[in-house]
């Protein structure tokens, strides 16, 4: 078996990666992501995190809901999904290896590095697979864009229109 046939796990032999994440909220950024890994993949799974430790503006079921609204032009290539405990446990279940994450910029290396270490400790067959967004989106950051958007500015340049709708309600709501 080949190394790339080797990641083919999904069914009937796709290649299928889970893009974990707390994804609060999705945005261009990850977009961009999804799409890179689609040239690669033939279907990604988007797992977002439930930890019911963290403070979210979106419940998991909102974030899912977005997440797929955000991707609706690849629809029939994605699912979405969440998981709690360790992802590497979670990967087993889904019967998968490959994990994709993104590097935006030199300060997410350590965390991201950090990370995949780990989890290649936890199950060594497991791989992570970086990938760098457009230039333009490597400034995005979920919790900037939940921060500009608290503070009532236009976050529509860094998330989907249904994103940046969901967030507008969410801003309301919390002054009423
Ligand atoms: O988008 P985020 O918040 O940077 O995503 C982080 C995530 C969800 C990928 C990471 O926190 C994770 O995998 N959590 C599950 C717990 C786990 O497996 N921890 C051990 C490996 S570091």
């Amino acid at each position: 078996m080949s190394g790339a046939d080797s990641l083919a796990q999904g069914k009937g032999g796709e290649r299928v990666a889970i893009f974990p994440g707390t994804f609060d909220p999705f945005t261009k950024g990850h977009m961009d992501l999804v799409k890179r890994a689609l040239s690669f993949f033939d279907r990604v799974t988007i797992s977002v995190l439930h930890n019911a430790k963290k403070v979210t503006l979106f419940t998991v079921d909102e974030r899912k809901e977005l997440v797929l609204a955000a991707l609706s032009d690849v629809r029939d290539r994605v699912e979405v999904d969440s998981f709690s405990g360790l992802l590497v446990d979670y990967l087993k279940t889904r019967g998968t290896r490959a994990v994709i994450r993104g590097l935006r910029a030199i300060s997410d290396y350590d965390y991201e590095a950090q990370m995949a270490i780990m989890n290649r400790n936890l199950s060594p067959e497991v791989e992570t697979f970086f990938l760098m967004s457009r230039e333009e989106y490597s400034y995005i950051s979920s919790s900037l864009v939940r921060q500009v958007a608290l503070l009532g500015g236009d976050v529509r340049k860094f998330v989907a229109p249904p994103v940046a709708d969901a967030m507008a309600k969410k801003v309301l709501a919390a002054k009423e």
